[in-house]
């Protein structure tokens, strides 16, 4: 079978069918393993912010919703995505919020300013309604305490709401207002970002070392089951990065089984795409030094216990344009404080291109790649918001680019991850130097005995073809191995999105791999593409 032969009535739009020489070579093989994948690598992230609850999630009288006024055809696609968990409410949102306002009779619950977004919270969704729609979702929840303008109090008494057992105010207050289990949520953030400027009441790493080690010590008297999150960085680049993991790790190690790590990436114009396609490359070095930060604090505090990286704020998001329109807002001083605070704006709502596809696809394999580090991991956000999910306001859902690569993930990277060596042709970056322009992960469940291949072409001018060796994955025999599903993300045009009235301009496309001997698969791959095969052996 040729390898240039195609699905044609699935040809990506644009893509032209021409005779070729075969292109260069990369191989992947000595697969090492990394770790067990963990179910919450595939999570995401709701915050209050813009349309992501009000108008995403949620949006009563629209046809498809249920009782409580969640959409089931955002629902629907959120399960088609394969999230396992969902970090809530916020994101900068939660440094100000008073949980109890979003719970009890709905007609009865104050609005509040939300500084952080400079938007207007009904609290028409609190805990209760989103506990319900993540019942629907088949999703766990991450929930964060406010350590903005509150504390270790909060902190307690939304736990003893959340998780208590019938008999004390606040549990019987949850019953009374029909969540009569506990809900039984493990993972909780203690604050976020709270080394950033922008953050309602932002902290130094000594002030905020301490705050983490008594909330998460309370915490953890009222309930040693919690799975607590410290804020890293709010990226590899503020000042005290590292500085700031290694003071609250070392401090609060006792109390503490994650830290958080966050990071945004986008193109920087268009003369910045081969840059930009590499993005994963920062990633790495970002989990590598976290990581060594938190082994250092097990080193120091003679412990026994992990602390794992919990990175849950990745993705692609062209935050310049929110700073743009942030800097507008503060230097019209006037109309921040005179205009009507909107209700659920449209903010942060990206729309993606392939390459954007491309770069989360590339994200994805590094994290896997790293997932003896990484055991938990959110995409930010999951509806309208830097999101996956497009909900139209009395209309229809669509998927975005980003949402293809990271359901293939969710739904089929299974059993371990093993991070081969690539050796190849490289790309050259101002940032990251020679870079392999092929990447990939391979991941094997010798249970049901079935495989995935993610691999990304991060070139942005060259084709590339991929040899996988998985015949050192355990279990695999003579018989060698063959691909049962194979597609690929691409396009002639690296910048064409899906959008509400074309929503399937960008879509997947079937390809054709080779099955080698012993056990060994071989793809072609476009300049900026995404490929994914699944495989048993
Ligand atoms: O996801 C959008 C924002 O990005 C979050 O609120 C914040 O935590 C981060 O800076």
């Amino acid at each position: 079978m040729a390898l240039t032969e195609r699905h044609i009535s699935q040809e990506p739009a644009g893509a032209q069918a021409t005779d070729r020489t075969a292109p260069a070579t990369s191989t992947a093989g000595h697969l090492a393993p990394v770790a067990a994948i963990p179910p919450r690598l595939f999570g995401s992230f709701v915050e209050h912010l813009g349309r992501c609850v009000y108008g995403g999630i949620y949006e009563p009288g629209h046809p498809t919703s249920d009782r409580y006024g969640f959409r089931s055809d955002v629902i629907d696609l959120v399960r088609e995505l394969g999230v396992t968990c969902v970090r809530y409410p916020g994101g900068n949102f939660v440094s100000t919020y008073a949980w109890e306002d979003g719970t009890g009779p709905r007609d009865a619950r104050p609005i509040r300013r939300d500084p952080a977004w400079h938007s207007t919270e009904t609290n028409q969704v609190g805990i209760d309604d989103f506990y319900r729609w993540s019942q629907e979702a088949g999703t766990e929840i991450m929930l964060a305490v406010n350590m903005g303008t509150r504390g270790i109090a909060a902190a307690l008494d939304e736990l003893e709401y959340v998780n208590g057992a019938a008999g004390t105010t606040l549990a019987d207050r949850r019953i009374s207002n029909g969540i009569t289990e506990p809900m039984d949520i493990r993972m909780w953030c203690i604050g976020n970002e709270m080394d950033g400027p922008w953050q309602v009441g932002h902290m130094t790493a000594q002030e905020y070392a301490r705050a983490v080690d008594k909330v998460a010590h309370a915490m953890k008297l009222a309930d040693s089951g919690l799975e607590l999150v410290a804020c890293g960085s709010s990226n590899a680049h503020m000042p005290t990065f590292g500085e700031w993991e290694r003071t609250v790790l070392t401090t609060a190690y006792d109390n503490l089984d994650f830290v958080s790590c966050h990071a945004y990436y986008f193109e920087h114009g268009h003369a910045d795409l081969q840059e930009f396609l590499t993005s994963s490359q920062d990633m790495a070095t970002f989990i590598d030094t976290v990581a060594g930060c938190a082994r250092e604090a097990k080193e120091d505090n003679g412990g026994t216990h992990d602390i794992a990286l919990s990175f849950d704020e990745w993705g692609v998001w062209y935050s310049d344009r929110w700073n743009r329109i942030e800097a507008e807002w503060k230097a019209n001083a006037a109309a921040v404080h005179h205009d009507p605070w909107p209700k659920a704006p449209h903010l942060l709502e990206d729309i993606y291109t392939v390459a954007d596809a491309v770069v989360e696809g590339s994200l994805m394999i590094a994290m896997l790649k790293r997932c003896d580090s990484v055991r938990s991991a959110s995409r930010a956000q999951l509806v309208n918001v830097i999101a996956p999910i497009m909900a139209e306001p009395n209309g229809p859902v669509w998927r975005q680019t980003v949402f293809y690569p990271f359901a293939e993930a969710a739904h089929h990277a299974r059993g371990t991850a093993y991070a081969p060596r690539i050796t190849g042709p490289v790309v050259h970056t101002r940032a990251y130097g020679a870079v392999q322009a092929v990447d990939a992960v391979v991941t094997w469940d010798e249970e049901s005995r079935t495989g995935l291949i993610l691999a990304v072409n991060r070139d942005a001018a060259a084709e590339h073809r991929l040899d996988v060796d998985c015949s050192t994955l355990p279990g695999i025999t003579d018989d060698g191995l063959h691909a049962t599903h194979a597609i690929q993300l691409h396009d002639a045009d690296p910048y064409r999105r899906n959008t509400a009235t074309a929503p399937n301009s960008v879509t997947p496309y079937a390809i054709h791999t080779i099955t080698g001997t012993p056990a060994t698969l071989t793809f072609d791959m476009p300049a900026i593409s995404w490929t994914a095969v699944r495989f048993t052996a």
